[in-house]
């Protein structure tokens, strides 16, 4: 039964019960101040809820989602959660999650105009453009789609390394460590695709490095 915009509020009244007889100071703890351990960049469909799939609690996590769990270099929002949660919360890990079914990397491989959507889905289609020999060989369509998934999680997982924020960070205190995950949507399985921080890191540094000091800039540039 799906609830009702009523019910939501009888459902917030419950949960709050529940997380106050668990500890009585649970909310005024919470709102003292947050520092979370992980950024936490996944795919805004809706059955990839971020803190349950972790089983973390609030203050545990701090989330971006979007569509196909993009990392835009034009993107400002994306690159404002980063830059935050890296200079100012010190989050120790980065992890961007897709998940196999993801509607939008569907979308991106449909050969049709999506509207508005055109310039965002593009950027899965470049990751296709870009492991085209890879995705090309491999006969089932289910099996294509999925490690499309898969690629497209590396892919951003190296655009969050691209930036200045982490490349910075990592150099000055050794965090964050970036992570590519997948969630199974059939098992409820997360899944770490293990990527290499330190050999990505190392790779995109020839030609993406920005920990110099540009005097003649503004140091918060991304
Ligand atoms: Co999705």
């Amino acid at each position: 039964m799906p609830t009702t915009y009523e019910q939501i509020f009888e459902k917030n009244k419950k949960w709050v019960a529940e997380m106050t007889s668990r500890d009585a100071d649970f909310f005024e703890n919470l709102a003292k101040d947050q520092t979370p351990d992980y950024l936490y960049i996944g795919c805004s469909d809706s059955r990839v809820p971020a803190n349950e799939i972790m089983g973390l609690e609030p203050g545990d996590v701090f989330v971006h989602r979007n569509i196909a769990n993009l990392v835009n270099n034009t993107d400002l929002n994306v690159l404002s959660v980063i830059n935050f949660a890296v200079k100012h919360l010190n989050v120790k890990h980065i992890i961007v999650c897709g998940h196999y079914n993801c509607g939008g990397v569907k979308a991106a491989m449909m050969p049709k105009d999506m509207g508005i959507l055109n310039p965002w889905l593009r950027n899965i289609r470049d990751v296709y453009r870009t492991h085209a020999k890879e995705l090309d060989a491999i006969s089932g369509e289910d099996q294509r789609y999925n490690r499309l998934v898969e690629l497209n999680v590396i892919e951003q997982a190296t655009n969050v390394i691209k930036t200045a924020s982490v490349q910075k960070s990592y150099q000055n205190k050794g965090f964050p460590i970036v992570h590519g995950w997948v969630f199974d949507l059939h098992s409820g399985i997360l899944i770490d695709l293990n990527i290499n921080f330190k050999a990505i890191l190392e790779s995109i540094q020839k030609i993406y490095n920005l920990t110099g000091v540009a005097s003649e800039y503004n140091e918060d540039g991304e």
